[in-house]
């Protein structure tokens, strides 16, 4: 059977994909950051913080459109009782902080998860964030807290059911806790481990995969800018032939 693309064409570099509208990361490593330097661990988490913050402005210099980060996820809730209660108040104390910058900054803040098991101080302050942000359009930020990724399936599902409609890929999409936003295109995990700890699930079915060894406290911009440049080089085939897609970049140029 005749190939129907040219050798030429089948050697040609791939065509670079740019940045990626959605940035998704796990960020991990604050306990091992803070542990090679003697501190507590909730030490890394406050460092973590300022990551977070500094994540948000590269992001938008980048022209990302869209950032989703783990910060505490429904297992996290097995760890120490004194660290779960540092990270909560961290939350509630980070929202006080930096919501009015993030509001100047045109970011518009979502907090993805379960309000189950969470203090009503932590309640409020999302719910005032949250209202208080809408109207920007900027960068989204969701910051995925007591969120899983299988407890989001879940309350989709039970949404639906609740309403008696019908389940289909597009109406379990948009009961979806990030439905607000298109599926991620990146997903970043700091800390050196490969693997996904119940983050976005349906969400991440054809994202792209960074894995990067830097605890996260200790991230910066060139490890977030060799990560945007990692994306930059993949070429996405959503299950077509990469000549499909070649010929597909051709005829859009
Ligand atoms: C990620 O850092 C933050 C949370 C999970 C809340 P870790 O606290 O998991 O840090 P390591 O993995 O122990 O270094
Ligand atoms: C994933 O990190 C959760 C967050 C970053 C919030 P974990 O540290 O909880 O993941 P595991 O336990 O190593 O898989
Ligand atoms: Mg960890």
């Amino acid at each position: 059977m005749a190939d129907p693309t040219p050798p030429s064409a089948a050697a040609a570099p791939l065509p670079p994909g740019g940045v990626p509208a959605h940035v998704a990361i796990v960020m991990d490593g604050n306990g091992r950051w803070a542990r090679q330097r003697l501190l507590p661990r909730v030490a890394g988490h406050r460092a973590g913080m300022e990551t977070l913050r500094r994540v948000v402005g590269w992001s938008i210099e980048r022209g990302v459109r869209v950032l989703t980060v783990f910060a505490f996820s429904s297992e996290n809730w097995s760890r120490p009782a004194d660290e779960v209660s540092a990270i909560l108040r961290l939350m509630v104390q980070a929202l006080m902080d930096e919501v009015p910058r993030l509001d100047e900054a045109g970011v518009r803040l979502h907090v993805p998860g379960s309000r189950d098991g969470l203090p009503a101080s932590l309640v409020d302050g999302i719910a005032q964030a949250e209202a208080r942000t809408a109207g920007n359009d900027r960068l989204v930020l969701n910051v995925c807290f007591n969120y899983g990724g299988r407890w989001d399936i879940v309350q989709a599902a039970q949404a639906l059911a609740a309403r008696g409609e019908p389940i289909t890929e597009a109406s379990l999409a948009g009961a979806l806790a990030l439905a607000h936003v298109p599926d991620p295109d990146l997903v970043i995990r700091t800390g050196g481990e490969q693997r996904i700890s119940n983050f976005l699930l349906w969400q991440i079915a054809y994202s792209e995969l960074y894995f990067s060894d830097r605890l996260w406290p200790a991230f910066d911009a060139a490890e977030f800018d060799r990560a945007l440049a990692a994306y930059a080089q993949r070429q996405r085939r959503f299950g077509r032939t990469p000549e499909q897609v070649q010929a597909a970049a051709a005829r859009a140029a």
